[in-house]
């Protein structure tokens, strides 16, 4: 590929990775793009870097406009490795440009390089940088997505460069909002920002308000939204505004994931009956399998729905593995809002669903209970409990909507 402009000199130059299936633990089904930027102004300035592997890319982009050594000024909006990790090679080949980053990503930085032979400025919100005619507004986003991050806005483009947040793990041919949803859909983005959204910003809701409403207070108007992943949104960036602030606000759909594992079957038999309750009191019904799909993926469904039903087997008299990794994962996450419960089989003393339910009031989730248990194998009678357990549990989650 080659650099692509976004508006008035100020270009796209990052690469894009096709074939990341796991990335640090989050599966990206999709793959990813990690997007950096290039103002060609009097002082050339590069807004991050890429991942150390796209280096290479990432510097036959910048030489498709102008010679690296030209660079003057580099921001480094956030340290983590997919943003920073090839700066040194960009300083190999501009060694007295100066560096703009937050006092908690210097520290950072230092851990990762030897920062002594580079000019390094801090700066923090509302310090300007002029790189000519065009000036640079930092605005910093603490745990948005690290401590160190912070946003770039360009005043006269009025384009947020808005590092990992408004991202989406997608790689594709196209680089803008308005090309992607003409040759895939609009629904496909949508869902890009809500894995992303559910699986890196979940726990940071209060943060993303408060942030939207500090932009606003600086009055600055935003045509474009430049994220370090994926699609850059130059036809509707108030859009994904409005995504986060819905989700932010605890906005879910008003439908049901069953997350499940099983060992001989007997919990998955469970799973039919109790969707089949959910469907007849009218809320829609996704049944997800542990073990085949993707960790990223369960998370997501966990929060576009508004309840939740865990599937566990009792092993050796506690929750399934598969189940317990997928519950850690989630109180990571600080998930708000949702309504849950739990049901599974077990064959000698049980234990699954008490420990199930002990790390839904950890996690401090509206719980219905009290959750199903059946011995080896439901009966039909046991069938006409998992469904009306399921129509109970959805009357439930209508009730609990209403609040939202
Ligand atoms: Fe895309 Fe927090 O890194």
């Amino acid at each position: 590929m080659k650099a692509i402009e976004l508006k008035n000199g100020i270009y796209w130059v990052g690469a894009i990775d096709w074939a990341v299936r796991d990335f640090h633990g989050y599966i990206t089904p999709k793959g990813t793009s990690y997007n950096n930027y290039l103002i060609m102004d009097d002082d050339i300035t590069l807004l991050d870097t890429v991942k150390h592997d796209f280096a290479e890319i990432m510097i036959k982009n910048i030489k498709s406009i102008t010679e690296p050594s030209k660079i003057k000024n580099i921001i480094i909006n956030h340290i983590e490795n997919d943003h920073a990790s090839s700066l040194d090679r960009i300083m190999e080949l501009t060694p007295h440009a100066t560096i703009y980053i937050t006092e908690r990503g210097k520290k950072g930085l230092e851990r990762f390089f030897d920062l002594s032979k580079w000019n390094i400025k801090t700066v923090k919100t509302g310090d300007t940088l002029k790189t000519g005619k065009k000036t640079l507004l930092f605005i910093e986003t603490p745990m948005l997505h690290w401590p160190d991050s912070m946003m770039t806005y360009i005043k006269e483009d009025k384009i947020l460069i808005s590092q990992d947040a408004f991202g989406q793990h997608i790689a594709t041919s196209v680089r803008f909002d308005d090309e992607y949803v003409s040759c895939e859909s609009i629904s496909e983005l949508e869902d890009g920002v809500i894995d992303y959204y559910a699986n890196i910003l979940m726990p940071f809701g209060n943060l993303i308000k408060a942030k939207i409403a500090e932009l606003q207070k600086l009055g600055i108007e935003i045509e474009m939204i430049a994220p370090d992943h994926g699609i850059i949104w130059r036809q509707n960036p108030g859009k994904v505004i409005q995504m986060y602030l819905d989700m932010a606000n605890g906005k879910a759909n008003l439908s049901v994931a069953i997350i499940y594992d099983t060992m001989w079957h007997s919990t998955e038999h469970m799973t039919l009956p109790i969707m089949q309750g959910i469907r007849d009191e009218g809320v829609d019904c996704k049944i997800i399998k542990l073990r085949a799909t993707p960790m990223s993926v369960a998370i997501k469904e966990f929060w576009k729905a508004r309840g939740s039903l865990i599937g566990t087997p009792t092993l050796n008299n506690i929750v399934f593995p598969s189940i317990a990794e997928f519950l850690t994962h989630l109180r990571g996450l600080r998930p708000k809002n949702r309504i849950v419960g739990a049901f599974g089989s077990y064959g000698w003393g049980g234990g699954a669903l008490k420990e199930a339910y002990e790390e839904f009031r950890r996690m401090g989730l509206e719980i219905f209970e009290p959750g199903l248990e059946v011995m080896y194998r439901p009966s039909l009678e046991d069938e006409e409990r998992c469904y009306e357990f399921g129509r109970e549990f959805a009357k439930k989650v209508k009730e609990y909507h209403q609040r939202f």
